[in-house]
């Protein structure tokens, strides 16, 4: 299996499905960079060892199209003094423009796609759609834990189209590792804490944890939703 570590890059131009859904206040400042922080080792790897990036993500929920509250030039700013480098954008994450930067990447450089999520065709996990985006490169990295929950075009489709080129990054074997490391080897009792706004997200994840761990404590948005299945009361 390939490995970041071990990979030669030279030359290579790589497409990272990297998640940057970080929050943004009225004047689209980050208020929380954990992501984007998480995601420059790997990145920086890429770009010392002779190889240019793509960086692709989603933002938000825009439900109908390109939305300017939704778009990823927001974050640019912040990637570029992050990375001490300035970091390229297509306004678009696939089409003519968005080709003709990915093409024209010398090693080292970055490009940042617009959001996926302006298609509707990334959430329904549509092949041509993954395709293109597969087009704009060759080799293909996952480093969206946070997204790895979701069978999406840029997360699971796409990596078939990189039969003996695709990877994760380090974020994505960082908490695989975490996660293996816990519930193989860690000592009992174990507890998992999960939190988030959202539980139709994360119910296959809880359900499979039951039989994994001793305790499960439920946080965030999402703990309303057990104390109104527990008989509880809860506000709007
Ligand atoms: C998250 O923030 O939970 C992930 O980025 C996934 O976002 P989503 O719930 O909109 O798919």
């Amino acid at each position: 299996m390939n490995n970041i570590d071990t990979y030669d890059f030279t030359g290579k131009k790589v497409i990272v499905r990297v998640d940057f859904n970080v929050p943004l206040n009225d004047h689209f400042e980050i208020t929380d960079d954990t992501r984007i922080r998480a995601a420059i080792p790997t990145i920086q790897k890429i770009r010392e060892k002779g190889g240019a990036v793509i960086l692709m993500s989603h933002l938000g929920r825009p439900k109908n199209g390109p939305e300017d509250k939704f778009s990823l030039k927001h974050l640019l700013g912040d990637l570029s003094e992050k990375l001490g480098t300035e970091v390229q954008f297509a306004d678009d994450c696939i089409g003519e423009q968005a080709r003709q930067k990915a093409n024209a990447l010398k090693p080292g450089e970055v490009l940042l796609l617009e959001n996926l999520r302006f298609y509707k065709e990334e959430t329904k996990g549509d092949e041509a759609f993954a395709e293109k985006l597969a087009a704009l490169a060759d080799v293909y990295m996952n480093d969206a834990f946070g997204t790895a929950h979701r069978a999406h075009a840029s997360t699971a489709v796409i990596a078939k189209f990189f039969p003996g080129d695709k990877m994760f990054g380090y974020v994505m074997s960082n908490e695989l590792t975490s996660i293996n490391k816990v519930l193989k080897e860690g000592e009992r009792p174990v507890t998992a804490i999960l939190g988030g706004a959202k539980v139709s997200g994360k119910i296959e994840i809880i359900n499979s944890l039951l039989g994994k761990v001793d305790n499960i404590l439920i946080g965030g948005g999402m703990m309303f939703t057990f104390i109104k299945a527990l008989g509880g009361k809860i506000g709007n």
